[in-house]
């Protein structure tokens, strides 16, 4: 067991007005395969069922060779919003004829990234009507190889600003990155066998249950929570920034105009389920909590990657995992089963229960079928005066 390592010094460099540090637990998730590579994936999260869920759905990917990915290259958008442009055509054009200087300057805020490989590659220039008028939109696009980006993508937004407003004598207003990264897309892929999972009726059972999530936003929301039960839990492991994936996964679920399902699943020609998830990945390996939290660091190691693409790999087969777990939990026996032991205990506690009396109580309570907070005092009380 790992205790706490953040110290107070480190967070208070951290945030602001720093009172402490919180925990939540972290676990670890086996039996993935992923690119013929095995992995231990570390997992904070405070929910139960969730790691067990995760390995329990490796180890059925594991005997069809287990997940593989695809993905595109770390390209992450800046937007530089420009406003009251009376030549709003003319200026657009004027921005791409001025496209290289633009993308020097860009690239004269970080030499490190380009020294790396990386840097500003390419400008898109977009036209959005609004109600105050129509306004001028610059995407750059940035390589930020191994990091997150944020920070390099906003400092080259700011500044190229002037020079924005200098070629289209019009005033910049946003300066920002967008987390809709949707230049930086992960694919994984996985087969379930039919047979470990109960038998075809099964796996049509599944798809009937998935089949909801790709037309109802209702059910997407919940569906695609379920993907983020993972990802966020190793995305917070590794110190990245979750509110940022999250932002993504979501709006990338509604890129066809209705928020749909981050996972699509099929079978293949021997009756088996074919699972997919697609979605864009902003993370990190350098710069950021990524660096600072002793913990993150310590979470790499486990993990044995070496790049962040190879991060977002792991991301993308975990939230694939994730969600098979979940959907094939909610097409047989429902999730309430495998959360019970866990959420007794919590419940025992709760009542005031101490050491052993805690897996005792909760026995009882899973026994009697009823987990609740008045049913484990009166058990407790009993169990106390019989003693
Ligand atoms: C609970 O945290 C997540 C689930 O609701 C996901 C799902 O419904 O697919 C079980």
């Amino acid at each position: 067991m790992f205790s706490s390592c953040l110290s107070i010094e480190v967070a208070d460099r951290m945030i602001e007005n720093a009172l402490g540090t919180f925990e939540l637990p972290l676990g670890v998730a086996v039996n993935f395969l992923i690119n013929e590579k095995d992995y231990l994936i570390p997992m904070a999260t405070e929910e139960s069922s969730v790691v067990a869920a995760a390995s329990n759905a490796a180890k059925i990917a594991r005997g069809k060779g287990g997940f593989k990915t695809e993905c595109s290259k770390p390209l992450m958008i800046g937007q530089i919003q420009i406003l009251n442009v009376e030549d709003i055509a003319g200026a657009a054009q004027k921005i791409m004829e001025h496209k290289k200087e633009i993308l020097r300057l860009a690239n004269a805020q970080d030499k490190i990234l380009v020294d790396l490989g990386g840097g500003a590659k390419d400008l898109e220039v977009r036209i959005l009507n609004s109600p105050i008028g129509k306004m001028i939109v610059v995407h750059l696009i940035v390589d930020v190889r191994d990091a997150m980006g944020a920070n390099a993508v906003n400092t080259m937004c700011e500044a190229l600003a002037p020079s924005l407003e200098e070629v289209t004598d019009g005033k910049v207003r946003l300066k920002i990155l967008s987390n809709l990264a949707d230049k930086r897309i992960f694919k994984a892929k996985a087969i379930f066998d039919k047979e470990t999972m109960g038998g075809e009726h099964v796996v049509d059972a599944f798809l009937e249950s998935y089949i909801l999530a790709t037309i109802d936003p209702y059910r997407a929301a919940t569906h695609n929570k379920g993907i983020m039960n993972g990802i966020d839990a190793l995305i917070i492991a590794t110190g990245n920034d979750f509110r940022a994936i999250e932002a993504g996964a979501h709006a990338y679920a509604s890129r066809n105009g209705s928020y749909s399902s981050l996972t699509t699943y099929y079978k293949d020609e021997n009756g088996n389920l074919v699972g997919e998830i697609e979605l864009p990945l902003a993370v990190g390996i350098v710069g950021g909590a990524a660096n600072m939290h002793p913990k993150a660091k310590l979470c790499r190691k486990i993990l044995g990657i070496k790049t962040a693409q190879e991060l977002a790999e792991v991301v993308a087969s975990l939230g694939l995992a994730q969600n098979f777990a979940a959907v094939f939990a909610l097409s047989t026996v429902g999730i309430q089963k495998g959360h019970m032991s866990l959420h007794a205990k919590n419940i025992a506690v709760m009542a005031g229960a101490e050491g052993k009396e805690i897996d005792k109580l909760a026995e009882q309570m899973v026994k009697e079928n009823k987990i609740k907070l008045d049913r484990a005092k009166e058990i407790l009380e009993k169990m106390r005066k019989t003693r």
